[in-house]
């Protein structure tokens, strides 16, 4: 059987790059399309040192068609996964026309090319903010749909355009994929998130903490309505979420129409008890302050991952602990991310 080739859209960054080696460890040939914009080169070498292979990379924006579109000329491709996209936000409330373009266009020409040149198989990242506050947890994928932020408004967006495309083309085939929170790190310590700047994100920030970079944690709010006052999430390891990419794409190639999926454990955890699994990790106290709620949060998201189980077979196998130990690892291993 000859290698299915998988481009992967935004595949220098977090979730990317560890779906690039959940493909190569499951035999497809891989291209990555990049602008490291939020990503380092260094990257495709962490990639080569955990799987022995080099995926052919292309540092191209998908905003740029002429460039893009050299990628869909020069290669024979079989379906994409987009996970290219700007992700914070705050950066989204203050700059809602870069989110707008960079997201909006991006997946516009990646449509317009795939359709020109006749590849039928999209995974696209999605996110469990398009729920917004749900009227109640678990969340499933057929429930309301709300967004409060530019960021929100893109995937929404997004969703909308290929739910639209797909009504009148039968022979393409799409899943979204809505992840929760994924945190944790390749177990090598070879790969991570790596934030510029101050995370915005909580485990991030955690790691930060742990290797002295920031003085204590900012607890946003413990006066919720969840069991201990802080926020509740649904964590969910990064490799867990890769593997889930791999699974949707089994789908697609198998199978035909759109798919909607949630991507997540299925398990709420709050702020403090990731806290206090973070401190077991590392062996030592990570020092925190509660301080006021932050805008736009919501209490308590957890996904009902019922029906990607039963539809494309996926199962979480990571837990809370192996999420801290990966996450410590990554940071203990590289305490200034991928800028050595
Ligand atoms: P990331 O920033 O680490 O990765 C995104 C990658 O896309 C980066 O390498 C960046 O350089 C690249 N990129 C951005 N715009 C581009 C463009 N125009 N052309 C080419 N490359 C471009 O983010 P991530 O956490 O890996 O997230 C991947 C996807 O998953 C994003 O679409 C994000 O919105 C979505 N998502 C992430 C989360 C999360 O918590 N991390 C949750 C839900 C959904
Ligand atoms: N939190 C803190 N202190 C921090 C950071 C976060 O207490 O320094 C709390 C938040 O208030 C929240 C929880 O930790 O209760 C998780 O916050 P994150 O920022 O890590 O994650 P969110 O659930 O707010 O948002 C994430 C992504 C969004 C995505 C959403 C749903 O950042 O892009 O999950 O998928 F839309």
């Amino acid at each position: 059987m000859t290698m299915k080739t998988i481009l992967v859209t935004g595949g220098m960054g977090y979730i990317g790059s560890h779906t690039v080696v959940e493909l190569i460890e499951k035999k497809y040939n891989v291209i990555i399309v990049d602008n490291l914009c939020n990503s380092n080169d260094k990257v495709l070498e962490r990639i080569n040192t955990i799987t022995g292979v080099t995926p052919q990379f292309y540092r191209v924006d998908c905003c740029d068609k002429t460039g893009f579109e050299e990628v869909f000329k020069m290669n024979k491709i079989d379906a994409v996964i987009h996970f290219a996209g700007l992700k914070a936000v705050g950066e989204s409330v203050a700059k809602p026309l870069m989110y707008y373009e960079n997201n909006l266009i991006s997946t516009l020409y990646l449509i317009e090319l795939m359709e020109k040149y006749g590849v039928n198989n999209l995974v696209f990242s999605s996110s469990a903010t398009v729920y917004g506050d749900p009227i109640s947890v678990p969340i499933y994928e057929d429930f309301d749909l709300h967004v409060t932020n530019p960021y929100g408004r893109t995937k929404l967006m997004i969703e909308d355009m290929l739910r639209d495309y797909a009504k009148v083309h039968p022979e393409f085939n799409i899943a979204l994929l809505r992840y929760f929170n994924p945190i944790g790190a390749h177990p090598s310590g070879l790969m991570g998130e790596d934030p510029n700047g101050i995370p915005n994100n909580l485990m991030p920030y955690i790691t930060q903490v742990a290797i002295g970079k920031r003085e204590f944690l900012g607890v946003f709010g413990n006066d919720y309505d969840t069991p201990d006052g802080t926020g509740v999430r649904d964590y969910i390891h990064v490799c867990d979420l890769a593997m889930g990419h791999v699974l949707a794409l089994n789908k697609l190639f198998t199978d035909s129409g759109l798919v909607t999926y949630n991507l997540g454990s299925g398990k709420g955890t709050s702020v403090m008890e990731l806290h206090d699994a973070m401190e077991k990790a590392c062996g030592f106290k990570i020092p925190y302050k509660i301080m006021p709620r932050r805008a736009g949060d919501i209490a308590t998201c957890y996904a009902a991952p019922d029906k990607a189980f039963k539809e494309i077979g996926f199962k979480t196998k990571f837990t809370i602990e192996d999420m801290c130990r990966d996450s410590w690892n990554w940071q203990k291993k590289n305490p200034n991310g991928y800028k050595g």
